[in-house]
């Protein structure tokens, strides 16, 4: 069982493990990212290259960060609270400029481009005073579309999305899981392919998070959307990824992170897969790196 795990890790700095002459490498050279990325037949969705990443431009918060997104996969960034997760977002979805490295949407260079990929932030609530179809069409409104065709657009995911009947309800009347199914169908409205959630679960009950996981991997999977999920969460992070980055570092005590590892999920078909061997097996993975 922990061999399972342990032959789909690959800890930053590493490559194959059956490459003796990789174990030896730099960290700073041998990239097991870059090298994923260089195993694809495509262009990755979603490349961040050797990013390091500064909010005032003295103190580094991460550094060195490759993460690599092949078209149509779910990847999770797992950290502890504070390691500069959410710090990655913002470079990825172009919101910030790195102090050094480069962001790629299928191969094309957008570092520091908004509006190339769909993100949810952290605390990216519906507006209390509006009707959730307004809510969901906002994207498109700001983006100058009208609110008619806007709301011509968006009506037909509300039954995919399991928020048929709820478009004239106000957010305050929907319960959390639906919210954040709302929250998403606005994600997916802002019309890009590759999507970065924020901790996009955290606020739901163990349950609901459990359903809305599994509904978001299905519906990312008919939808062909390549998505990037950032948790704090190692379960959260196991039961949607099929590749775990790892981030661990201490940036406000001066230490930047890191991807530390890729964990690679082995995932089974199964109802229950996070009971598992294969699901234990890469949670243990995940916790070990983070330490
Ligand atoms: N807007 C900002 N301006 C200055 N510093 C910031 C800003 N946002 C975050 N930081 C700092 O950057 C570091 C990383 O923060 P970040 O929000 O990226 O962590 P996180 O991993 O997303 O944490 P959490 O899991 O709690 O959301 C922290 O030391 C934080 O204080
Ligand atoms: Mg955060």
């Amino acid at each position: 069982m922990a061999e399972a795990g342990e032959k789909n890790v690959r800890r930053a700095g590493e490559g194959r493990r059956e490459d003796p002459a990789l174990g030896q490498s730099s960290p700073r050279t041998e990239r097991a990212a870059a090298e994923l990325a260089a195993d694809l037949p495509v262009a990755p969705a979603l490349e961040a290259r050797d990013l390091t990443l500064s909010w005032d431009g003295a103190h580094v918060v991460v550094a060195d960060v490759d993460v690599t997104v092949a078209p149509g996969e779910v990847c999770c960034l797992v950290g502890r609270s504070g390691c500069g997760k959410t710090t990655i977002l913002h470079a990825l979805a172009g919101l910030t400029t790195p102090m050094a490295g480069r962001v790629l949407l299928h191969g094309e260079d957008v570092t520091g481009r908004p509006g190339r990929v769909s993100y949810m932030l952290q605390k990216d609530l519906l507006l209390p005073s509006r009707r959730i179809i307004d809510n969901v069409c906002l994207p498109l409104v700001l983006a100058g579309m009208k609110k008619a065709d806007a709301r011509a657009k968006a009506e037909p995911f509300f039954e995919r999305f399991g928020l048929a009947g709820c478009e004239r309800k106000w957010p305050s009347e929907l319960s959390g899981g639906m919210r954040q199914r709302a929250a998403f169908l606005r994600t997916y409205l802002m019309g890009a392919d590759v999507t970065l959630l924020d901790e996009p679960f955290s606020a739901l009950d163990a349950l609901t998070r459990t359903d809305v996981r599994r509904w978001f991997v299905d519906v990312a999977a008919e939808l062909g959307l390549s998505a990037l999920v950032i948790t704090h969460d190692v379960d959260e992070a196991v039961s949607m990824a099929s590749r775990i980055y790892v981030l661990a570092g201490a940036p406000a005590a001066g230490e930047p992170s890191h991807v530390v590892g890729i964990v690679t999920v082995d995932r089974v078909t199964s109802e229950s897969f996070e009971l598992t061997d294969e699901y234990l097996a890469a949670k243990r993975e995940v916790m070990a790196l983070l330490g």
